[in-house]
C-alpha cells in the first residue's frame, strides 16, 4: 500500500509536468485529488486496514494528498506566468505614435499681461492697491485738480450712474485708475495723520470710457496707475522706474522716452514712449516713428498731494499710468484691441 501510495505521487507529478492550460489542470485536478480519486479511495479504505498498517497508510496518504495539493498550486501560478508572458511578447507599443491630445485651459493674455506687470513691480518693492470702479466725482476729477467744468474732463467720456440726488457729486463708473491715489494717500495718512508713511504702490484694474469703439478703442480697459510718495523723490526716479519697466518687458535694449504733455493733476507731466522693439527706432508697421506711446506720468500735483493728507512741504512724489492692453498688443503683435473681450476662442488659444 505504501509503495503504491508512492507510485501514485510519483506518476501524478509526472503528469503535471506536461499540463498545459487551465483545462488541463483541472482534468488532472479530478483525476489525482478528486473525490474518486485512487487517494480518495484509499482514506475510504484506512478502516479495513490493521492496526499497524492504518497509522502508516494514513501518514502516507495524507502526505502525498499535501505534495500533490502544493504541487497544483504551484502549476496554477506558472501557467499563469506564462499566459501572461506570452501575452506580452504578442503586444506591440508604438512609441512614435502621436500622443492623444487633451484640453488644456489657459490664462486670458490680459491676466497674463497683468500677472507679468505685478512681478515686475513687486520685484522694485510696489504694493499692489484695489480700488473701487463705482467712483464719486469728487474722487475720479475733483479731488484730482478737475474741478467741475475743468475742460480737461472732456478727455474722459464719462458713464455716468443714473442715481438722483447727488447735485454736484454724481456717482460714475471710474474713467481711469487714478481716483485710487487718493483712496490710497487718505488710507496710508489714517495710519499717521502727522507723518504718513511712504506710499509705493501700483493701481490696476478696469476703467471705462464712452468711447467710439474701433481698433484701438474700447468702452472698458485695464489701466496700470504707479504711485510713489515720500520725502525727496523725484523725475529721475520716475524715470529710472519706467526705464527699468521697459527693459523688464521688452529687453535690457529697450530705451523710454518723455514728452512734455498735461493732466490736471501732474506737475510738470510727460507722455513717456518705449524705443519699438520691433524695429529698434528705425520706424515700422508696428509703431510708425519708431516709439511706442505707452501712458502718461508726472510728478504729483501739491493739490493732490494734499488732498490725499500729505504735506506738499515734506513730500513729493511721481505718479504713472497707462493702458494694460495697449501693452500687451505691443508684446504680442495684436492688432485690435476688440480681439480682448470676443472670447473667441481662435484668438484666445494662442496665449
Ligand atoms: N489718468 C490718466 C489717463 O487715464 C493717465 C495718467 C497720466 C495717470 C499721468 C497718471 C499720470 O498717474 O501721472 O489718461
Amino acid at each position: 500500500m505504501l509503495n503504491e501510495l508512492q507510485d501514485l505521487e510519483n506518476q501524478a507529478l509526472a503528469a503535471l509536468e506536461h499540463v498545459q492550460d487551465e483545462d488541463a489542470l483541472e482534468a488532472w485536478r479530478v483525476m489525482y485529488l478528486g473525490r474518486s480519486s485512487r487517494l480518495m479511495q484509499v482514506f475510504g479504505e484506512l478502516g479495513k486496514l490493521s492496526k499497524e498498517e492504518r497509522p502508516q497508510v494514513g501518514q502516507k496518504a495524507n502526505e502525498v494528498k499535501k505534495t500533490l495539493e502544493t504541487a497544483l498550486a504551484s502549476r496554477s501560478e506558472a501557467l499563469r506566468r506564462m499566459a501572461l508572458e506570452r501575452a506580452l511578447s504578442t503586444e506591440r507599443l508604438d512609441v512614435t505614435l502621436p500622443g492623444r491630445p487633451f484640453a488644456r485651459g489657459r490664462l486670458h493674455p490680459d491676466t497674463q499681461i497683468l500677472r507679468e506687470l505685478y512681478q515686475i513691480f513687486r520685484e522694485m518693492g510696489f504694493q499692489i492697491y484695489r480700488s473701487r470702479e463705482v467712483e464719486t466725482d469728487e474722487y475720479n476729477f475733483q479731488l484730482l485738480n478737475f474741478p467741475i467744468g475743468h475742460p480737461a474732463r472732456d478727455m474722459q467720456d464719462t458713464y455716468f450712474l443714473d442715481v438722483p440726488g447727488r447735485g454736484d457729486n454724481p456717482l460714475l463708473l471710474r474713467t481711469h485708475t487714478s481716483p485710487g491715489q487718493i483712496h490710497a494717500m487718505r488710507a496710508l495718512a489714517a495710519l499717521n495723520p502727522e507723518d504718513p508713511p511712504p506710499v509705493r504702490m501700483i493701481l490696476p484694474g478696469m476703467v471705462y470710457r464712452y468711447e467710439q469703439v474701433d481698433a484701438r478703442h474700447e468702452t472698458q480697459f485695464d489701466q496700470l496707475e504707479g504711485l510713489a510718495v515720500g520725502p525727496g523723490i523725484t523725475f529721475s526716479d520716475l524715470k529710472g522706474t519706467l526705464s527699468e519697466m521697459a527693459r523688464r518687458l521688452f529687453g535690457p535694449q529697450a530705451r523710454t522716452r518723455f514728452r512734455a504733455s498735461y493732466f490736471p493733476f501732474t506737475e510738470p507731466s510727460a507722455e513717456f514712449d518705449i524705443q519699438c522693439f520691433q524695429c529698434g527706432g528705425k520706424g515700422c508697421a508696428v509703431c510708425g516713428s519708431g516709439w511706442l506711446e505707452i501712458g502718461g506720468s508726472g510728478m504729483v500735483h501739491p493739490v493732490v498731494l494734499r488732498n490725499g493728507g500729505y504735506d506738499p512741504s515734506r513730500y513729493t512724489g511721481f505718479a504713472f499710468g497707462f493702458g494694460v492692453q495697449r501693452i500687451a498688443m505691443l508684446k504680442y503683435g495684436i492688432p485690435d484691441i476688440r480681439y480682448f473681450w470676443e472670447n473667441d476662442l481662435r484668438f484666445l488659444e494662442q496665449f
